[in-house]
């Protein structure tokens, strides 16, 4: 059997986060060096033109979320790594896709919905006030990304399985009507990859302000550490590792061995600021190389430049015969 595809997009909204790293980056990289799948990772540009109108930032942001998955080890030649405006096909399979897309499929999309509801609250009189069609037709880009690699597994957050879900329904209707074309694609969630809490102990989220960004300097780094909320409890007293952000952070990160200590620390009655110098110290350690490593690549757009090319023209391979076959399958063809 020929090896599975694994394809995911990263929406480029400004610099990853610890939460990030270890839900979506960390299990992503370990599998593009695996070498058992062939995995695709792409940078969603199209994706956020859809949430941020600021052409300096958009560009900027993807800049970062690039110079972060090269940072941290992301094999490229294992991998194809590409910046999906980079591939044109994509745009003109969403296109065509669109044509098989039920609207009132997208109307059941969540994003849509909860846009709708926000609307409903506040008291607008058009439920639609301020949705465009970008946001509408999310899915249906998403779709495209999926389609065009004919991938069969896709590792998302819970938050995006209704989206891989709804590839497979247009991707089944496709097929039913011009033939087989498209590999129905499966949504991958990770039960072990971590929901990191943040600072404030919710789900650390850029939506709640409460992250802590891979990349900072060891100083602010430290600073933010130091803000984890954790409750009153003076040193001497035992602490539950179990309702505590500071824990779970160390957790996603330590060794076996370490989480074990550092539990035996805390039911023991550490101090939270000890503990709280304790796991910068420890997040410090590890994120020095690439965060070094970050800082050397942001500051060299042109190689990322190159990079990404590289990667878009290998794309490009699998996505100029997808298309010319789509091309076909429907009728846009030659007249002779
Ligand atoms: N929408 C996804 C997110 O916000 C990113 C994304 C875009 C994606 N296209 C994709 C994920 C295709 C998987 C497959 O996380």
């Amino acid at each position: 059997m020929s090896k599975q595809t694994v394809l995911t997009g990263i929406t480029t909204t400004g610099a990853p986060h610890l939460g990030n790293y270890v839900g979506a980056i960390r299990p992503a990289i370990q599998a593009s060096r695996s070498g058992d799948v062939q995995s695709f990772y792409f940078l969603a540009d199209y994706h956020a033109l859809v949430k941020n109108q600021e052409p300096g930032r958009l560009r900027q942001s993807c800049l970062e979320v690039a110079a972060t998955w090269l940072a941290l080890g992301l094999d490229t030649d294992k991998s194809v790594f590409y910046r999906q405006s980079d591939v044109p096909e994509i745009a003109e399979l969403n296109w065509i896709i669109s044509s098989v897309t039920a609207k009132g499929l997208m109307n059941r999309a969540h994003a849509y919905k909860a846009a709708v509801a926000d609307n409903e609250e506040v008291g607008n009189r058009d439920p639609d006030k301020g949705i465009t069609m970008a946001l509408f037709s999310y899915p249906v880009l998403m779709t495209a990304d999926i389609l065009m690699f004919n991938a069969h597994k896709v590792p998302v957050g819970k938050d995006q399985i209704q989206h891989v879900e709804m590839a497979r329904d247009i991707a089944q209707r496709f097929n039913h009507i011009y033939g087989e074309t498209f590999v129905l694609p499966e949504a991958v969630v990770d039960a072990r990859a971590a929901v990191l809490s943040g600072l404030d102990g919710r789900k650390m989220s850029k939506s709640y302000n409460n992250t802590i960004p891979l990349f900072e300097p060891a100083k602010k780094l430290r600073k933010l550490i130091m803000k984890i909320k954790t409750n009153s409890l003076e040193p001497g007293e035992p602490k539950d590792p179990d309702d505590s952000a500071l824990f779970d952070i160390y957790k996603a990160f330590a060794s076996e061995a370490e989480v074990v200590a550092f539990r035996q620390k805390l039911l023991d009655g550490a101090g939270w600021g000890d503990a709280k110098q304790e796991l910068f110290e420890y997040l410090d350690a590890h994120l020095a190389a690439p965060r070094d490593e970050y800082n050397r690549l942001i500051l060299d757009p042109a190689h990322i430049e190159s990079v990404l090319k590289k990667g878009s023209a290998r794309a490009r391979e699998y996505s100029s015969a997808v298309i010319a076959e789509v091309r076909a399958a429907v009728g846009i063809a030659p007249l002779a």
